[in-house]
């Protein structure tokens, strides 16, 4: 009898399809049924599980049980916990074979600028004017990671930073909105290409959404003061730029805006990235953000904070654990919808379904070392590296002489291999080519090199200094009040130049500094930034001519911490040039869009393709740039916009295009921009885009003080 019931229960099992496999394991399936099949088998529990994302540690004696019980959504993978590839994928086949829907993890890793193969500081990259190059770092990063078991990156960073105080400012592109725009894309698209699912790419998680940036006095987590139209203008355009790139996630922020904290900021993060901006991978908080919203003063307890933040729209905890071990209650007592908890649960799972972690858990690559460090790897390093770095300063020592008879080296940064700023990836030091290392590599045969360790006293014909702030003095929460050269660095500097030696100053740094001290003592000043794995090689490239310099500052850098916050597109004031202190004007030492090489350009008159135009027409501008110089090199024109009156005040000067091109001497190309009625658009009182009729002056050159402008006449 007992036989008989079991083979009617089987029958049964059959008939009814149970048995087989559920569509949400069927990848030919459409990507939002599947969504909906797996959602409709998950327990409330489950769901809660998903949307947790705990710190991973080796040590952690719960973590196999908690994974199997359908607890872990995803694991943040801190620095140093050291994730080897083969615990990743146990791990993995413990969620995937034992859980009861057998839900992949997803393992997140700061990967941001390089994981085996570093490349230069997110500042510096932007230095390059290269998206194609910063693009390159990023696909090279990804499968890097991704051969180790990375599937989604807190990257990149595209915090609008204006106050070089903050030590923050070296993990994103500057001060301006369209290069944060530009680079964000860029590594988005290098992350991920056209298919995150794909082999050697990963996902890309978009931060810190919103505003970051603009922490009170540069000091790190303060809160931020923004009116919605200086979030729409400045903060929030590079985050839709990589919204549009395909970027798989986005981190929600650590700070109060305007009373609101980006964590539980309905408005950021409801109405505006997933309503109008169409949105609908996952946001993924901060480290512990949610449960910071008690600390911030607006909830009362840890539930509170975490109904308030999945309300907002933060759909995945990240560190601490209120999602997990509130919010059942929370259901229970209808004091937040379950269907909020489904779409995060939807929003998390869509992710993992276009990662393509379902139908292929296991991605690390049988042999990940084979995969580090490759040559193509360390080439593309050396070349961004050296696009990167911008010359400030120089008095023709530059490039150096062959016929040199003696160069010292001197300075911390010589034979240091900090040279990978504060985020440091899986990189690992003894890796790093250091200055002294490539100089001496590169210096010619006749040519005495020496080393100076720090004794003072030798003559040569050139003194390279190699100076800087460390991987601790920038990064998160490693604000300065003082933005000045520190340790004795710039007495060092002076002294060199008494001694009567040429001085060649090699700064390798992650926000700007102030300089004045100096310039003056320096007869060529090269801004290195943190330049990564291949920093020597990059920079006796430049030294000895090998490459011509071609990094622009992508923020300004001043005359004096008292100036800041300093930054090229303020808004016109009603009188202009007076935005000045007592002691000193307000004009930076460098501005943005600043740098040199070793040629010269000449570019011609701006032409217009029409001085009058109706709003809403694609106008064209154009201009020759000629290298007039003796080297092949590479120079960025860059397209400027002035609204001369608009319904609201605007920049003074904004960038709106720009386009990096090599020449060889002699050569001549012809840039052409599209002004486009985007670029042109003001947003109204309703914050909608629009472009109004009057007089616009578009400029273009290659450095800031020697634009050519035309205007354009817009007529209704
Ligand atoms: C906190 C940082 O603010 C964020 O940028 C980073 O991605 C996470 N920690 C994870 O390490």
């Amino acid at each position: 009898m007992k036989t008989f019931l079991l083979t009617v229960a089987a029958c049964g099992l059959l008939l009814t399809g149970t048995a087989k496999e559920p569509l949400y394991r069927d990848p030919t399936a459409p990507l939002a049924e599947r969504v909906d099949d797996l959602l409709s088998r998950m327990t409330l529990r489950e769901k809660l599980g998903q949307l947790s994302q705990p710190l991973y540690r080796s040590d952690d004696t719960t973590l196999d049980a908690r994974i199997t019980r359908g607890e872990v959504g995803s694991l943040v993978v801190a620095h140093g916990s050291a994730l080897v590839p083969a615990e990743r994928d146990r791990l993995q086949r413990i969620a995937v074979e034992r859980s009861r829907l057998g839900i992949p993890v997803l393992f997140g890793f700061d990967v941001i600028h390089g994981y085996r193969t570093l490349f230069p500081i997110p500042l510096g990259i932007a230095a390059s004017w290269n998206p194609e190059l910063a693009e390159a770092s990023a696909r090279i990063a990804a499968s890097e990671a991704s051969a180790c078991g990375i599937d989604l990156t807190f990257s990149p960073m595209v915090d609008v930073a204006r106050d070089p105080r903050w030590g923050r400012i070296s993990e994103g592109s500057g001060e301006d909105v369209l290069l944060n725009a530009v680079f964000g894309a860029a590594l988005v698209r290098g992350y991920q290409g056209d298919d995150p699912s794909k082999q050697g790419r990963i996902g890309a998680c978009v931060k810190h959404f919103v505003g970051y940036g603009a922490a009170l006095g540069g000091r790190d987590y303060q809160f931020t003061e923004l009116s919605e139209r200086a979030l729409r203008e400045t903060y929030l355009p590079p985050f839709k730029a990589c919204v549009d790139a395909g970027a798989v996630s986005v981190m929600s922020a650590f700070n109060d805006i305007s009373g609101t904290p980006a964590s539980a900021n309905a408005l950021t993060l409801d109405r505006i990235l997933r309503k109008e901006w169409g949105f609908d991978g996952f946001v993924l908080s901060d480290w512990n953000a949610v449960t910071e919203l008690q600390e911030h003063g607006i909830a009362a307890d840890g539930a509170e904070a975490a109904v308030k933040a999945l309300t907002a729209g933060v759909d995945m905890e990240m560190t601490s654990d209120l999602y997990l071990t509130t919010l059942e209650q929370s259901v229970r007592e209808k004091r937040l919808p379950a269907a909020l908890v489904d779409r995060a649960v939807r929003a998390v799972l869509r992710v993992k379904f276009r990662l393509g972690l379902f139908d292929r858990p296991f991605r690390s690559h049988p042999e990940p070392d084979r995969m580090l460090l490759t040559p193509e790897a360390r080439r593309t390093a050396r070349q961004l590296a050296a696009e990167s770095m911008v010359l400030l300063k120089n008095d023709g020592v530059l490039p150096l002489s062959p016929d040199l008879r003696s160069i010292t080296v001197t300075g911390e940064w010589a034979v240091s291999r900090d040279l990978y700023g504060w985020w440091v990836g899986m990189g690992d030091g003894r890796d790093a080519v250091t200055v002294w290392d490539g100089i001496r590599s590169q210096a010619g045969g006749r040519t005495d090199v020496r080393l100076m360790s720090q004794s003072r006293s030798r003559r040569s014909d050139v003194a390279v200094v190699c100076v800087g702030e460390n991987g601790y003095l920038f990064g998160e929460n490693n604000n300065r009040s003082d933005i000045r050269l520190p340790y004795g660095q710039e007495q060092l500097i002076r002294e060199l130049k008494e001694q009567g030696n040429k001085v060649v100053v090699v700064v390798f740094n992650g926000r700007p500094l102030d300089l004045s001290a100096v310039v003056p003592y320096a007869d060529a000043l090269l801004i290195a930034w943190h330049p990564g794995t291949e920093a020597g090689n990059a920079v006796a490239d430049l030294l000895f001519g090998k490459r011509s310099p071609s990094g622009k500052l992508p923020v300004s850098f001043p005359k004096s911490v008292g100036q800041l916050p300093l930054f090229y597109s303020d808004r016109t004031s009603g009188r202009p040039g007076n935005d000045r202190y007592v002691s000193m004007d307000g004009q930076p030492l460098f501005p943005f869009g600043y740098g040199l090489g070793y040629t010269t350009f000449e570019y011609s008159e701006l032409r217009l393709s029409k001085s009058v135009a109706a709003p809403g027409e694609q106008v064209a501008a154009e201009i020759t740039v000629t290298n007039t110089g003796g080297m092949k090199a590479k120079e960025t024109v860059q397209l400027y916009l002035h609204d001369k009156a608009a319904s609201f005040t605007r920049p003074a000067r904004m960038l709106i295009d720009f386009r990096k091109v090599e020449l060889a001497p002699g050569e001549s190309r012809t840039v052409s921009f599209d002004v486009t009625p985007r670029q042109l658009a003001v947003l109204d009182a309703a914050f909608r885009p629009v472009v109004e009729a009057g007089e616009f002056e578009i400029s273009a050159g290659g450095t800031p003080s020697e634009l050519h402008s035309r205007i354009l006449t817009l007529k209704r």
